[in-house]
């Protein structure tokens, strides 16, 4: 796909397939992270991977999804949850979580479009339950939970659109999603 086009359709999605991601495309996703720039080039960022459907099942109860749509709208259902989450982490004996959280930005990133380049679609959860998480995972207290990333194949589309007066995504008639994004005469300024 070409960039433009990969960066115009790596959005969110929040329903997903239920056919595994693929050992190559996860190998390649976490690739992408690993090489992505750096503060400092010091590299703090852990990557925690859970695709046991029953671990996978656990760390969803922690998470909220699509704040801006009523629950059983937003959040996915049985037979429509991700099939995989990693977990990104900060290694405080590298960087403090503030600092790393730079450096995670750029790596979900690369982890998001490297997975999108093959069909898998992502969402970003910062909305998630970071004590019971760690607790589950039996991280030490040096590893912060950044985030989580949810991954699978969608079964929804979404698409950008001009915004008009809400920056609100919205759901149309099939349960496709709409994510207004403001305009470059807004956001741009030529100084
Ligand atoms: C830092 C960050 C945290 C996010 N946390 C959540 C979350 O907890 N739950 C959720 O459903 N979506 C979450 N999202 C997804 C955003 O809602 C989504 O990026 C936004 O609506 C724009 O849609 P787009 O990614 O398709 O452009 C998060 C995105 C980012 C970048």
């Amino acid at each position: 796909m070409e960039l433009m086009e990969l960066l115009r359709t790596r959005r969110t999605y929040r329903r997903f397939l239920q056919d595994p991601v693929p050992d190559e495309v996860l190998s390649e996703m976490l690739e992408a992270a690993r090489i992505a720039s750096s503060g400092a080039n010091r590299q703090p960022l852990k990557y925690l991977v859970v695709r046991d459907p029953e671990k996978v099942e656990k760390v969803f109860a922690e998470t909220k999804w699509a704040g801006y749509l009523p629950p059983d709208e937003g959040t996915p259902k049985e037979g429509e949850r991700p099939v995989l989450f990693i977990a990104v982490l900060a290694d405080e004996e590298i960087a403090s979580a503030s600092v790393a959280a730079f450096d995670a930005g750029l790596a979900v990133s690369n982890m998001t479009l490297a997975a999108w380049s093959h069909g898998v679609g992502s969402c970003i959860i910062g909305a998630c339950n970071r004590p019971k998480l760690s607790e589950y995972f039996g991280l030490p207290p040096k590893l912060v939970i950044l985030d989580l990333v949810a991954f699978g194949y969608p079964s929804h589309t979404s698409v950008c659109e001009e915004m008009t007066d809400s920056v609100k995504y919205y759901l149309d008639a099939d349960r496709n999603y709409h994510v207004p994004k403001r305009s470059l005469a807004e956001i741009v300024r030529y100084f």
